[in-house]
């Protein structure tokens, strides 16, 4: 993933998209309520094949095959070495679904939907689909009931090791899972760096900070600030290079090391961006209390995290809640379940800042 070394556009304001998220919620709902139900469920039954006709297509590099023109499916199964009937018929249901549209000629063309899997797409959402169709991804989906069954992450049950270990031994799929990672952190980061107030800081700590891309954007716009980023060793090695592109990697300290370890001591602010959903609470108390043990006292946490309501209705959300149970024994939390594992770590919950997906969660160490 390539970014600029100036910081990225400005994403419209959190209270713009909730309206419009909002918007979008009534329309489903609405055209829910017009459909028997049977018919709704029968879309519902087809999910899988959706995740796997948007991963087909990334997998195939289908819309940079096809760019600015409209191909045939026989002439791109050549190219892709595959089974032109079989890709004619994937792709004429991608097209069915809004994905590429196909020509009265019988050609297929990129439309606004299927170019957000461009690798050069601005916002590319290849890699997410990418991860999504990862056998590890639908390994873990699969195990949906099992984990019903125990409470337990479907992933760790399947493979006898945490996805976070999996991915050490798998460095492909740690680098699609990363790739993904950082371009989901690249959409939100503009909205993150602004949320929270940076600019009252000299260092600040990203703990699990990935490829750095959060960090390279908080560092473009706070000139003065520097960054200790910390993540796995294998993890830390892809950041280099794009603290580089950046230009901010001399204001960087890279802290190989693991979070159940320790994390770098005496920063006056820590961040943590959608680390403990990948937690149950557990282990998320394991973490919240080294981090704690690394800082003085006042110094500042920001968790940038999703939050869930018990009785939340958002289906994103509660699909992303249930994600992160069946990949990593994850959760995502309510302000007042932020609030729990802080008290129970040294911290007191500070000040919340309400973003569109996440929230800038504040905790004082005590
Ligand atoms: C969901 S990703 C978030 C990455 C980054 N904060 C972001 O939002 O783009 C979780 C991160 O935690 C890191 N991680 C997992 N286990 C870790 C551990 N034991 N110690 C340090 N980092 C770890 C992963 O390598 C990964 O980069």
């Amino acid at each position: 993933m390539k970014l600029p070394s100036s910081p990225l556009p400005d994403a419209p304001p959190p209270s713009v998209l909730v309206a419009a998220r909002k918007a979008i919620l009534a329309a489903q709902r609405a055209s829910r309520a017009i459909k028997p139900p049977e018919f709704v469920l029968w879309e519902m039954l087809f999910g899988i094949a959706r995740t796997e006709l948007v991963a087909l297509a990334a997998r195939l590099d289908l819309a940079d095959r096809i760019g600015d023109g409209a191909r045939s499916a026989n002439d791109l199964a050549v190219e892709c070495e595959v089974h032109a009937d079989a890709l004619f018929r994937a792709m004429r249901a991608m097209a069915a679904h809004g994905l590429f549209s196909l020509g009265d000629d019988g050609r297929f063309s990129n439309n606004a939907l299927s170019r957000t899997l461009s690798k050069d797409a601005k916002r590319s959402m290849r890699d997410a689909a990418l991860y999504f169709g990862s056998d590890s991804n639908l390994d873990a989906w699969r195990g949906l009931s099992a984990s019903v069954a125990s409470g337990e992450s479907a992933f760790a049950a399947r493979h006898g090791v945490s996805v976070w270990e999996w991915f050490e031994a798998h460095p492909e799929e740690l680098a699609t899972f990363a790739n993904a990672m950082g371009r989901a952190t690249a959409l939100e980061a503009p909205t993150l760096a602004k949320l929270y107030p940076f600019g009252d800081f000299q260092t600040f700590c990203d703990v699990g900070g990935g490829s750095g891309t959060l960090a390279s954007e908080v560092l473009l716009r706070n000139p003065s600030l520097r960054c200790v980023l910390s993540d796995a060793p294998s993890v830390l090695a892809r950041a280099r290079e794009l603290l580089a592109t950046r230009g901010v990697l001399d204001r960087v300290t890279l802290a190989p090391g693991s979070f159940f370890d320790e994390v770098p001591a005496g920063c006056e602010l820590y961040t943590m961006k959608n680390i403990l959903h990948d937690w149950d609470d557990a282990r998320s108390k394991k973490i919240l209390g080294i981090v704690r043990r690394a800082m003085n006292p006042g110094a500042k946490l920001v968790l940038f995290e999703g939050l869930l309501d018990r009785h939340d209705d958002r289906p994103e959300a509660t699909l992303a809640d249930l994600q992160m149970f069946v990949v990593c024994d994850g959760r995502e939390r309510s302000i007042d379940e932020f609030r729990v594992l802080l008290e129970a770590t040294g911290f007191r919950l500070g000040r919340v800042f309400r973003g569109a997906l996440n929230c800038a969660i504040e905790g004082i160490a005590q």
